[in-house]
């Protein structure tokens, strides 16, 4: 099969970690007869570094004009502590989830047996843990308007809107995932407070009747909170708003043992964006010690999610387990004998194609 890639590799320890994918995509393209053309562009602080903007026209088009986008990282320390900077890498990230519709953002969390004990949550509640969240992620406070500071500077003001209709659209994909799973949908939410919330639940309350197969439940985000923690086996999907998925799926990545290791697809209107969820890292950009596996995983939610190819999917899904399973891993999660980044990216590479001459012999 012949399909467009962009590759939008972004800032500190994405390009690296982007190779990585990179590579294991190319042994999928070798082992299984496809052909991905991939097309580079910018984003983030080097975008601004070149062009002045974090999502220049130029990527946009090039991302409108491929079948997926993978994506590696955004964002810059010098942007971080500046309240006063007029242009942030953040701003680029947020303007291609609204301009390429990606609404929905899922997170799936799973513990891997070879990891248990490198969670610093105990054995016995992260056994057998598989959920996945879908965020909301075009709509709420991240986008509302209005929003600024007052004319005298003192006081400062975000707004958190949803319509229905943003609702609907990504608790379908929700549901229709619990379908496919253990059938069980947690809305978290704030409904004891928020007038957004009380409409996400009466929305979702509606729609349930046409999934009546799937059993739903509620939970107010305070408590999600600590249930991640306390029962994570408890949850299958999760269904909640932008603001309140972005704290708790980085809360739920470190029941795998490292946010290194999570990865994420952004869906909506047809095009699909695949990421690691760990962001730029800045500390570990150009030192070859990033874990790439978050990566590799999201390429492997492209091939299955965009082109709807599963054994090619399966078959990085299994090279990641086996490099888990033998503890060939970077430092993260392998102090004693780290390997690199490169080195793990090779690895996954090469038993993916050694894993296809078994099969073939
Ligand atoms: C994420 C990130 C982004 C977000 C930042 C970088 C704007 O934290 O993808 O979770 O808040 O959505
Ligand atoms: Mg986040």
């Amino acid at each position: 099969m012949n399909k467009n890639i962009a590759i939008l590799s972004g800032d500190g320890i994405g390009p690296e970690v982007t190779a990585q994918a990179v590579k294991v995509i190319e042994a999928v393209e070798e082992i299984f007869g496809h052909s991905f053309e991939k097309k580079e562009a910018l984003i983030g602080a080097i975008a601004i570094d070149a062009t002045g903007d974090p999502f220049p026209k130029e990527t946009e088009e090039i991302c409108k004009a491929s079948d997926a986008i993978l994506f590696g990282a955004i964002g810059h320390p010098k942007y971080d502590n500046d309240p006063n900077a007029k242009v942030r890498p953040e701003q680029g990230l947020l303007r291609m989830r609204k301009n390429l519709g990606l609404f929905a953002n899922i997170r799936p969390v799973s513990s891997f047996e070879a990891l248990l004990s490198l969670s610093p949550l105990k054995e016995d509640r992260i056994k057998g843990v598989d959920f996945v969240v879908f965020r909301e992620l075009t709509g709420g406070i991240y986008f509302g308007e209005p929003r600024g500071r007052s004319e005298d500077g003192k006081s400062a003001f975000d707004s958190c809107t949803y319509t229905d209709e943003e609702i609907r659209r990504v608790a379908h994909l929700a549901f229709k995932s619990a379908q496919n799973r253990r059938k069980k949908l947690t809305l978290v939410d704030k409904a004891n407070v928020l007038a957004t919330s009380r409409l996400w639940r009466q929305v979702v309350i509606e729609m349930s009747a046409d999934y009546p197969d799937v059993e739903l439940d509620f939970m107010f985000v305070d408590n999600a909170a600590m249930q991640i923690i306390q029962y994570p086996a408890h949850f299958d999907v999760v269904l909640t708003e932008n603001m309140f998925g972005d704290i708790i799926t980085d809360e739920a990545s470190v029941i795998s043992g490292s946010l290194g290791l999570l990865a994420s697809a952004s869906v909506g209107s047809g095009l699909g964006l695949y990421e690691p969820i760990h962001g730029s890292y800045p500390q570990a950009a150009g030192k070859n010690i990033a874990n790439p596996v978050g990566a590799i995983l999201s390429a492997a939610m492209l091939l299955e999610y965009s082109f709807d190819m599963i054994e090619e999917s399966n078959a990085i899904k299994s090279a990641v387990n086996q490099a888990v399973e033998e503890g060939f891993l970077t430092e993260d999660l392998n102090k004693e004998n780290a390997k690199s980044t490169t080195e793990v990216g090779d690895k996954i590479a090469q038993l993916i194609r050694a894993n296809s001459s078994v099969l073939e012999s």
